[in-house]
């Protein structure tokens, strides 16, 4: 009998794993996998597809030139009922098929530590997958539960991943406390008010403890997108003028450039017909240099190094007050100073979002900050400096804490064994 059960965290940007010992009642390894895939270019229609997870499906993909099938923020298709399967070389793929990918490498790497086929799992999942559309909601979490199953879990339960969060942070106090914690992803921003006390640690019903859960469907990515959009785009002509007629010249459509801003574009992105627009308005931008720069980024995938050069950007204005966007590939030069005054006015509508949906959460469930005996702040994007200031402003009078970023929500998610002694 195993004596071990798995925390599972996929997120947007990283995916982790806790393994928990039920018997010694603690947790003996994590492991983190950025949700990252990759399908190299030399495929044989003979044999299974080659395929490539987390760091070195990063690794690989530079390596062979940005050719091939990369992937990444999957999570976010799992509510795209639209989503239906994609085609990589010979194999049809649909959402969970992907999710699959990773949860069994995730799975593959813990089993092999502790020498068991762990098939018991507490997988997280965001307060909301999408904004408010129940029957997406529902399907998303049905793609990540046939996602787990087909990765080899048999017993599986799902909770809130701020409330995995929370009892990470459970670990740490030492009296009893109203916490808000926020986890701030790649994809999503989730919120969760509850009562932790140290002492009911690995307690079997924890549910009346939790007061609220809400989320919003912002985070890093939506950051890197805005910023794309902001600075990026002007280097890949989105000022282009093109001649529409005989002396009339119009900018080229904004909505050329949707594409090379988020992810969920670009995973699928479709290129042929795209492709086809980009030169015809080439030609008749009389072969405007910026311009060419999108012909170059499509033709040869260059969207992940653009948007790696993008997140260094940001991880610098996290912790200093200046920084270059620098970029500088197959003649594509991008080389500008950013402040961090620059980068707040970039993101300064996510963040209003952010906060407006905060001040929503506690009206509607009666919240008063002064009730509030801590904050936790978890995530990656919670190390934005914006973020930050966000959680000082609103609660100028209440601790704030900052536990592991990366982490906490898989630990947390290992200590919610209480699930599978529920009823239901
Ligand atoms: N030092 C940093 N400063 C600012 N942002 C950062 C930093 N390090 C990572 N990030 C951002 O944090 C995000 C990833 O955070 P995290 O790993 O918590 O997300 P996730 O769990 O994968 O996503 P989600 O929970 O939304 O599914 C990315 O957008 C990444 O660019
Ligand atoms: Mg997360």
């Amino acid at each position: 009998m195993c004596k071990y059960l798995y925390g599972i965290d996929f997120g947007t940007t990283n995916s982790a794993l806790s393994i928990f010992d039920e018997e010694k009642n603690e947790i003996i390894d994590t492991i983190i996998v950025p949700s990252i895939l990759y399908f190299p270019i030399d495929q044989s229609a003979a044999e299974p597809l080659k395929y490539v997870v987390g760091e070195e499906a990063i690794a690989a993909y530079l390596d062979d030139g940005m050719q091939g099938r990369f992937m990444k923020s999957i999570k976010r298709i799992l509510p795209r009922s639209s989503f239906i399967e994609t085609r990589i070389y010979h194999k049809k793929f649909n959402a969970s098929d992907l999710v699959t990918l990773i949860l069994k490498e995730l799975k593959t790497r813990a089993d092999r530590m502790i020498g068991y086929d762990c098939r018991k799992a507490i997988i997280g999942r965001p307060v909301f997958f999408d904004d408010d559309s129940t029957a997406k909601d529902a399907l998303a979490q049905k793609r990540l539960k046939t996602a787990a199953e087909n990765a080899g879990f048999e017993a599986l339960r799902f909770q809130f991943e701020p409330i995995g969060a929370a009892f990470a942070y459970e670990q740490t106090i030492v009296e009893k406390e109203k916490v808000l914690v926020a986890d701030l992803g790649g994809g999503t921003s989730d919120f969760t008010y509850l009562e932790l006390d140290p002492v009911k640690v690995g307690n079997k019903d924890r549910k009346k403890d939790i007061i609220a859960t809400g989320g919003i469907y912002i985070g890093g990515d939506s950051f890197d997108s805005a910023f794309m959009w902001e600075r990026g785009t002007p280097y890949f002509g989105k000022n282009t003028m093109y001649e529409a007629g005989p002396g009339k010249m119009l900018k080229v459509p904004v909505s050329l450039f949707a594409n090379i801003c988020s992810w969920e574009q670009m995973n699928f992105f479709n290129g042929q017909k795209v492709k086809n627009d980009i030169q015809t308005y080439y030609h008749y931008a009389k072969q405007d240099k910026s311009f060419k720069n999108l012909i170059t980024l499509t033709d040869h995938n260059l969207g992940y190094s653009v948007f790696q050069a993008i997140e260094k950007t940001k991880i610098d204005l996290s912790k200093q007050t200046s920084s270059i966007f620098k970029y500088s590939k197959m003649e594509i030069e991008i080389n500008e100073a950013v402040s961090l005054t620059d980068y707040d006015s970039i993101i300064a509508k996510d963040i209003s979002k952010i906060s407006r949906y905060l001040d929503e959460f506690l009206a509607q469930h009666q919240i008063k900050p002064e009730e509030i005996s801590s904050l936790f702040l978890t995530g990656g994007t919670s190390m934005v400096l914006a973020v930050r200031n966000l959680f000082q402003l609103r609660f100028p009078n209440t601790p704030i804490h900052t536990g592991d970023n990366f982490m906490s929500v898989a630990k947390g998610l290992a200590y919610s064994g209480y699930l599978f002694q529920d009823a239901n």
